[in-house]
């Protein structure tokens, strides 16, 4: 198999499956316990969370564990909204966050909250004269993600910050597709509260993270035995946390070469790719993390070339969704301009560490094929010629 749809998830490595091991079987403990196994589990855990903190530049304690990308993202967010919803009720997010985003924010306009979309046009990068358009004494958070899950664009997240910090408003980043993959340091951003999850950086899948800015208060939402500073109670997943740990350690200590790396492969893929005929580059060349390349393809069907890469032992993804057997459209493809045949016919790619030059050539060469086969039978292709 190559597989190409690390923005989906990641294997997880070999080192953080040995350094995890240990921790289902000799040190089981409840690290709330003081006897020694359990100790050990504490200790495990604390070194974990130091490894993560040491990854995006934060303190130790500044570090929450969590359950993965989505519960970092509720976390942050309705914990700001509780907790300020005297001092106002106006969230500013973009059109094209990730569900974890989108969802809640939907849920807290539901309970009254007013939420501002800010556009991302062609580029897919929002501007700060929106957002500071936007912003008004009842804005209370402002939550933007770093990198987008399907094209792939980084947002001006420093800017972004120094206007909250200016503004006195909290603000939130989801840095699930940036952390590892790019440099990230929470005070050089500017940031608050930034979420991370392990699956998306070869650690396990249930885990991640909440960066806490000392001093930012959060109401929780789970409600227990008082663990992660009160803020997700329940007895940790230990195993996992140490696993996160190890994957950040990795990630911190290859982040240099993997994007050099990852940076060579997606050039020739999009020069292989720029050969087809009508064939497009979504999102802003300029402004995109190394590893993701989104593209569309005239006259196709975004699945039908997925499901014929993937009988060729390729797995992509593609930017639309199967929702009850009806295609819906990304949101993400449609905010950047593309209309619903263009966003249809769309493929994203995203390269990981252990692709190499001779996975991508074979890669161009299968899409090639494959689009010609699916234009040979596209009534829109055929008929538009
Ligand atoms: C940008 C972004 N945020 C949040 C998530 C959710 O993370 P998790 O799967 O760990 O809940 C994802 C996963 O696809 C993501 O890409």
């Amino acid at each position: 198999m190559i597989y190409l749809d690390h923005a989906a998830t990641t294997p997880v490595r070999e080192e953080v499956v040995k350094e995890m091991e240990p921790y289902f079987t000799q040190y089981f403990g409840n690290p709330s316990t003081i006897y020694k196994v359990g100790r050990e589990a504490k200790k495990g855990m604390e070194e974990a969370r130091e490894k993560v903190a040491d990854l995006i530049g934060a303190k130790v304690d500044e570090v929450i564990f969590t359950n993965g990308g989505t519960e970092s993202d509720n976390m942050g967010i309705k914990g700001v909204a509780f907790k300020n919803k005297d001092k106002g009720n106006h969230i500013i997010t973009s059109q094209i966050e990730h569900p974890a985003v989108i969802e809640t924010c939907a849920f807290l306009k539901k309970l009254g909250f007013e939420i501002t979309y800010l556009p991302v046009y062609k580029a897919g990068v929002v501007k700060l004269e929106d957002l500071k358009e936007a912003i008004t004494d009842k804005t209370i958070l402002i939550t933007i993600m770093h990198v987008n899950s399907e094209i792939g664009t980084i947002q001006p997240i420093k800017e972004i910050g120094e206007i909250a910090k200016e503004k006195g408003i909290t603000f939130h980043t989801d840095a699930v597709q940036s952390v590892g993959k790019i440099p990230i340091n929470v005070h050089e951003l500017n940031v608050d509260l930034l979420s991370i999850s392990s699956h998306k950086i070869y650690g396990p899948k249930g885990v991640g993270a909440l960066y806490v800015r000392e001093g930012i208060r959060l109401e929780p939402f789970i409600h227990g035995g008082g663990q992660e500073k009160n803020l997700n109670s329940g007895t940790e997943n230990v195993p996992g946390m140490v696993g996160l740990g190890k994957a950040a350690e990795i990630a911190k200590k290859e982040l240099g070469c993997n994007m050099k790396h990852l940076s060579n492969l997606k050039e020739k893929l999009i020069n292989g790719i720029s050969y087809i005929e009508e064939a497009y580059l979504n999102g802003d060349i300029e402004r995109m993390v190394p590893g993701t390349a989104n593209f569309h393809f005239i006259g196709i069907e975004g699945e039908s070339l997925v499901l014929l890469l993937d009988g060729n032992g390729i797995a992509t993804a593609t930017g639309s969704a199967c929702s009850s057997k009806k295609l819906k459209a990304s949101p993400v493809l449609k905010a950047i301009g593309l209309d619903v045949v263009k966003s249809h016919g769309s493929l994203r790619i995203t390269l990981g560490p252990e692709n190499t030059e001779e996975e991508v050539e074979k890669v161009i060469a299968a899409i090639k094929t494959s689009v010609e086969r699916l234009r040979s039978m596209s009534p829109i292709w055929n008929n538009r010629k």
